[in-house]
């Protein structure tokens, strides 16, 4: 048995399995949970607005909660002001993240129209500045996570790094993608590999991986010292268990059978609608079961009528469809 060690971001240690990455509107606390129960190593926040913060915005104060079980976790900021992302920082103390994240990786047109996320990579003075800010106002270590750069003509991955880096910043999350990829083509791992060689302190690889193999060759092919997944973990939080299992003993864990899935998947709306309501939570909850059926008999036809589910008991009885329709096999379908 191999022992997987940990990587520290500042005072904050956290075992080399995989990260969940952030995932506005998909990686809320009952999916992190989820996804923690299975051994996630460490969570991040859904991205929350520094100006929300400051302004008082009651929704956005609602993402900075943590639950006990979730750390070590960070809080995840998004903004282009450094003054704005600083007392944002500040505003976060009573919350008690582990660590403050800085996005300087979301595509959307929305945010990087307003200069935030991605934008900031063509911005590395004004990154820097709110990297600063951020570190004198937090109190606790301060990190940063970006793409590759702009677009193939303009990948700066080192250089911003560097400069992230002498800004104070204590860890870094490479998403391997360039802005304008969005989420398309693949990621370029080596240029993760490069950023790694650059900096001293931790980088966190990130961008297609999506079963322990590829964890372990993000780690042997990057050197990074931890590895982020995102929508590799769609309606599959044992992922996490499968990674650690895997890089502990270098044996692959299968998928669960359709009766365990389904059990997993009941366990995840209980959580849901225990944070949001039963409303609110198996609407929510209808594009976790799309995720969770995914390649199993009859996903197609169930998929379509997940615009149905409304109740707990609408999504236990889609559920006992989901295993009468795979009893003793699980196909594609
Ligand atoms: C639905 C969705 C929401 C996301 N939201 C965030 C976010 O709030 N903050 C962030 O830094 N990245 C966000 N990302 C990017 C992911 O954290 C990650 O970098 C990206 O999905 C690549 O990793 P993967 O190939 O493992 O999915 C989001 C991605 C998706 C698909």
């Amino acid at each position: 048995m191999n022992s997987i060690g940990y990587v520290k971001i500042g005072n904050v240690s956290i075992p080399r399995t995989a990260a969940l990455a952030p995932m506005a509107s998909v990686a809320d606390r009952a999916y992190r949970l989820m996804c923690k129960e299975y051994g996630a190593g460490y969570l991040v926040s859904e991205m929350i607005s520094a100006k929300g913060l400051v302004y008082g915005d009651s929704k956005t104060a609602e993402l900075c909660t943590i639950d006990p079980r979730e750390r070590p976790m960070a809080l995840q900021l998004f903004g282009e002001e450094a003054v704005f992302v600083g007392r944002a920082a500040a505003m976060l103390a009573p919350f008690e993240p582990d660590i403050i994240d800085i996005n300087m990786g979301c595509p959307v047109p929305k945010i990087v129209g307003n200069g935030s996320g991605s934008a900031l990579l063509k911005d590395p003075k004004r990154a820097a500045e709110i990297v600063r800010e951020t570190v004198k106002n937090a109190g606790c270590p301060v990190t940063v996570k970006m793409r590759i750069g702009w677009d193939p003509e303009h990948i700066n991955a080192v250089e911003f790094a560097k400069i992230i880096e002498d800004a104070g910043a204590s860890a870094l999350t490479v998403h391997g993608r360039t802005r304008t990829q969005f989420y398309s083509g693949t990621a370029d791992w080596d240029r993760i590999a490069e950023v790694k060689r650059a900096v001293n302190i931790p980088v966190i690889g990130n961008g297609d991986v999506s079963n322990a193999k590829q964890c372990e060759d993000m780690y042997s092919h990057t050197g990074c010292g931890l590895v982020m997944i995102g929508r590799g973990s769609y309606g599959r939080p044992w992922v996490f268990e499968q990674v650690r299992h895997y890089l502990e003993t270098g044996k692959l864990l299968p998928d669960p059978d359709v009766r365990e899935r389904m059990r997993v998947m009941l366990r995840h709306a209980e959580l849901t609608c225990g944070f949001k309501g039963e409303r609110q939570g198996i609407k929510e909850m209808r594009h976790n079961f799309a995720w969770y059926i995914k390649g199993l008999r009859g996903a197609s036809r169930l998929r379509g009528k997940s615009g149905e589910l409304n109740t707990f008991e609408d999504l236990r009885a889609a559920a006992e469809e989901v295993i009468a329709a795979n009893d003793g096999s699980e196909e594609n379908g």
